[in-house]
């Protein structure tokens, strides 16, 4: 374990001057990112503004549209793409059903392979693609993890896409991208990614790995809302997928209202569906801006001596840990096994320190701004409520 004097333990962001920006610090320990990040004053007053806009002009379609832009160009930003690259949504569900609505299922290729470690709406999407002759084949979470292994065995020539959770939303196991893209591809199937447990955690490059989707929504490491999500299409795909998933915004030029005809935006705006969520862009950039001045690495290195403190802390307290203990392996979820974990949440939360229960689990999942001495706390107060201590 790591001593206090060690200079690693000092992260290189000013935890104090972040700190003052969180308001519910003064009531409360978030360590709820894998669900949903607190308020900074940041996002406090991006929302304002689009509130401050709609009441003062009434309505201010160039300049809201142009936030939507500016949203998916922080997106792009955050795992290296363009902004041509990026479509919008109002949740990762809704960019999952549009993907899936893109993609060919022939009867040579009838086979999606998904994760039993996906968040449960991305299997609902594609077992909801069976009516159109998909095969869904599972990929099994053993011990709280996938081996890649399991992977070489599903994936061969039958396969159209494969599915993958970057970052498994019950414990935060971290997938290897880069070794399923290469063996996606290599037999000729597509990889989407919902990346939402490690966006703003993880560094993400979609030019290295050569994932051809990527989704993501904005509430827990991007420090955003819910109500809007973030698809990256990968550039070379774009012009061949019509998703039957689709609305006027995803048109060339949404604004001449034709009725009668369907044609493609060039871009991955082709991906947009309707009018796009508003007040959700203001928000959504304004948290990434958080994470792109801070930088992912910094953020990447702050988590995982978090993780550290939480994994030795747990196992000190007597608490039990799903999933590996491999840092490296890890988002800055922490997960221990616990008999009842919305019991444990709501005596937690009654303590002042703000985990999320998700069912055998109770999670911790602190950020950038989060102290060793809020690990601790959240740590005592677990095994206290436990009586583990
Ligand atoms: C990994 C992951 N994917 C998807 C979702 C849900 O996405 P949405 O509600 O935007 O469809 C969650 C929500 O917690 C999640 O953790």
């Amino acid at each position: 374990m790591r001593r206090d004097g060690d200079v690693r333990l000092h992260p290189r962001q000013d935890l104090a001057a972040w700190r003052a920006r969180i308001p519910l610090l003064g009531t409360t320990i978030p360590m709820n990112h894998c669900s949903q990040a607190p308020q900074t004053d940041a996002t406090r007053a991006a929302a304002d503004c689009y509130l401050d806009s709609w009441n003062t002009s009434g309505m201010d379609w160039d300049v809201w549209v142009r936030e939507v832009h500016l949203a998916k160009t922080a997106f792009a930003r955050l795992i290296n793409a363009s902004v041509d690259e990026i479509a919008v949504f109002s949740s990762v569900s809704e960019a999952t059903s549009a993907v899936a609505s893109a993609i060919e299922l022939t009867d040579a290729r009838p086979t999606v392979v998904v994760t039993e470690a996906e968040f449960p709406t991305i299997g609902h999407v594609w077992l909801a693609q069976e009516r159109r002759g998909a095969r869904v084949a599972w990929i099994p979470v053993r011990d709280g993890q996938i081996e890649t292994t399991d992977y070489e065995r599903a994936i061969d020539d039958r396969v159209a896409l494969v599915s993958v959770s970057h970052g498994y939303y019950l414990n935060g196991f971290v997938q290897d991208l880069g070794a399923i893209a290469t063996l996606a591809h290599a037999h000729g199937a597509l990889i989407y990614v919902d990346a939402y447990q490690t966006a703003g955690a993880v560094p993400i490059d979609v030019k290295s790995v050569a994932v051809d989707f990527l989704a993501s929504g904005c509430l827990k490491y991007l420090m955003g809302t819910p109500g809007i999500a973030f698809l990256y299409v990968r550039r070379d795909l774009i012009e061949s997928l019509r998703p039957t998933v689709t609305g006027w915004f995803g048109r060339v030029n949404p604004f001449e209202f034709r009725v009668n005809a369907l044609d493609w935006s060039p871009t991955a705006s082709r991906f947009d569906t309707g009018t796009p969520p508003l007040i959700n862009a203001y928000i959504a950039r304004a948290g990434m801006e958080i994470i792109d001045a801070l930088g992912i690495d910094a953020i990447r290195g702050w988590h995982e001596i978090l993780a550290e403190r939480l994994i030795e802390g747990g196992r000190a307290r007597g608490l039990t840990l799903h999933g590996t203990p491999e840092i490296s392996r890890r988002t800055a979820n922490t997960a221990f096994l616990v008999p009842d974990s919305h019991h444990v949440e709501t005596a937690m939360r009654q303590r002042g320190v703000l985990p999320s229960a998700r069912g055998p689990v109770i999670r911790l999942a602190p950020h950038f701004y989060s102290t060793l001495d809020d690990i601790d706390t959240a740590l005592d107060t677990l095994a206290g409520v436990l009586g583990t201590r």
